[in-house]
């Protein structure tokens, strides 16, 4: 189908309310559910609650997540991050004390991955941002997470939603390099 042509009948897909984006496969699991693989925590896994973090002491998000101002992914704090704090905040809490181990022994803790693209998408976080997004237009009210949740279907019909009302990008290669 020539790309014009598969425009057109997406802009009719879309304006008849999305849900009907044929592409939208791959991603059988619902938002918020627990993939299969995840169900088991790894033995270096730490406890993280935005709840705390972003929530009570209200640290902001991109203090954290550093990278999403001016790159693709968003990124999670290092190790040394934490302790900069945690050498001296909660020392005497099991998971900062599990924590402060993996840091001694130079590991890092394993989190688990909640949002994950197919790799044949580009989702660029640095030009959303750029864009005034605010990051609970996608991820919901993460600050009231105790556990990140993804509160967004991810789908290629998502994407696009949001890129029609907002006029940024229906071209094919801008999502698929
Ligand atoms: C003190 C550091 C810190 C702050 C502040 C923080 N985060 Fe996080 N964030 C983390 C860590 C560590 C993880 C990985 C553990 C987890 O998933 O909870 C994470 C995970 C996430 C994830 C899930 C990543 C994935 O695997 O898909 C999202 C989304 C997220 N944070 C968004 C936010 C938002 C939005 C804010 C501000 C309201 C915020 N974070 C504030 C440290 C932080
Ligand atoms: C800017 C300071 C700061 C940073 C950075 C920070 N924390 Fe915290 N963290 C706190 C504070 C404050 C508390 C609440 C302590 C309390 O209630 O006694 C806390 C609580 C916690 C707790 C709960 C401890 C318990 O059992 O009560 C864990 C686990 C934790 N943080 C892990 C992390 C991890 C992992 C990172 C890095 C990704 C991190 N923190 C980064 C300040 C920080
Ligand atoms: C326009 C939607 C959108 C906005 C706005 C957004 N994100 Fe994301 N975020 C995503 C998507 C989509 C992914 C999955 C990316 C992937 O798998 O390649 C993601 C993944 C993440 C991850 C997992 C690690 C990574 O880098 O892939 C973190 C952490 C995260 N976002 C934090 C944030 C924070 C913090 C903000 C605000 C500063 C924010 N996001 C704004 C859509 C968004
Ligand atoms: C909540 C709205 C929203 C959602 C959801 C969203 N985007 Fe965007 N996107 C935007 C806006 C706004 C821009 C910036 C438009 C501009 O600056 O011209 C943008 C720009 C982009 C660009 C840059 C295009 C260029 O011209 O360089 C890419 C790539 C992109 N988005 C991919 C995605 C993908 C992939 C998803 C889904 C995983 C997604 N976006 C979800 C609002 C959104
Ligand atoms: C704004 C971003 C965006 C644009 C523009 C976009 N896509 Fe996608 N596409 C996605 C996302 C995100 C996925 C992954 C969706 C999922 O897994 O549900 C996807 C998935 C796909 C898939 C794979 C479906 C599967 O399950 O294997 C195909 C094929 C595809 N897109 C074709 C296209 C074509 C053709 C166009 C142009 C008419 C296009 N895309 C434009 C974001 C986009």
């Amino acid at each position: 189908m020539a790309r014009t042509q598969l425009h057109r009948w997406l802009a009719v897909v879309l304006l008849a309310g999305g849900a009907a984006v044929p592409f939208a496969l791959g991603r059988a699991t619902p938002a918020g559910a627990t993939p299969p693989a995840a169900a088991a925590p790894a033995a270096d896994a730490i406890p993280f609650d935005h709840t705390i973090h972003a929530g009570k002491y209200g640290m902001p998000c991109l203090s954290c997540h550093v990278d999403a101002r001016n790159s693709t992914t968003a990124g999670l704090p290092s190790v040394r991050k934490c302790m900069g704090c945690h050498k001296f905040v909660a020392k005497d809490k099991p998971a900062i004390q599990a924590l402060t181990k993996l840091w001694e022994e130079h590991k890092a803790p394993t989190f688990r991955r909640i949002h994950d693209l197919p790799d044949y998408v580009y989702f660029p976080h640095r030009v959303h941002i750029a864009a005034d997004l605010a990051c609970s237009a996608c991820h919901g009210d993460v600050a009231k997470m105790t556990k990140v949740v993804q509160v967004s279907p991810l789908t290629m019909g998502w994407c696009l939603s949001c890129h029609q009302q907002r006029k940024a990008t229906l071209d094919c290669v801008g999502c698929h390099k």
